[in-house]
């Protein structure tokens, strides 16, 4: 199972890189205003200095909403660097754009997965990665992780090689049930990923440890 992170903010990113489990990043427009990045050159840039922190792939994604625009803005976003993954919204010229990327050796992810028949279109596009909303889900009463499972199911009825991706987690069990489902990718807030490292039993079992040690020395 991969980790990404899913952040602009670089010290973040830096510190998830640090910790040695993180597989890559991804972003949105929304995460790149949290940080304070605005206007084209200043993304474009700022994108080419999450890859070079990172070893894996980064998604970066396009602002337009037509097919051609979203073909010329995904090659600009796929030169910047090797480790760039073009981010496309799921509408029906994001499908059109993805079967183009996949046709052209260009990785994608199709982003704002809300169904498991979004899901399946976007895997015959031969998008590498899908991004179901798990957290969003939930926040209107729908089961997120279900959604998360029935992708699962589908993609292995037929051996899609597409990879789910889960998005919008909101803590550690969105990750932990995302394991058990089988999700080939958690992108996760860096708290949740830290998060795991946690349990109360561990901190009282290292006290006592390091407290019997000095005890004999
Ligand atoms: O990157 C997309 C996704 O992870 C957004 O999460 O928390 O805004 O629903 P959230």
């Amino acid at each position: 199972m991969k980790f990404f992170v899913d952040t602009a903010n670089l010290d973040q990113i830096r510190e998830a890189q640090d910790l040695g489990v993180l597989d890559g990043v991804t972003t949105n427009p929304s995460l790149m205003a949290k940080e304070g990045i605005t206007g084209a050159k200043n993304i474009l840039q700022h994108y080419v200095d999450i890859c070079n922190i990172v070893d894996g792939d980064v998604s970066a994604e396009v602002i337009a909403t037509d097919y051609e625009g979203m073909v010329k803005e995904g090659k600009e976003l796929a030169a910047l660097h090797d480790q760039i993954v073009v981010k496309l919204p799921m509408i029906k010229d994001g499908i059109k754009a993805a079967k183009h990327f996949n046709d052209i050796g260009i990785k994608t992810n199709v982003t704002l997965i809300f169904s498991a028949g979004q899901a399946l279109l976007a895997a015959k596009a031969g998008a590498t990665y899908v991004s179901p909303f798990l957290g969003r889900l939930d926040d209107v009463s729908t089961d997120g992780l279900s959604l998360i499972a029935e992708i699962r199911q589908i993609y292995d009825n037929y051996g899609f090689e597409t990879q789910i991706l889960a998005a919008s987690i909101r803590h550690t069990m969105h990750i932990i049930d995302c394991a058990k489902i089988g999700a080939d990718v958690i992108t996760s807030p860096l708290s949740s990923i830290n998060g795991l490292l946690k349990h109360p039993l561990t901190d009282i079992g290292l006290e006592k440890f390091l407290a019997d040690y000095k005890k004999g020395n």
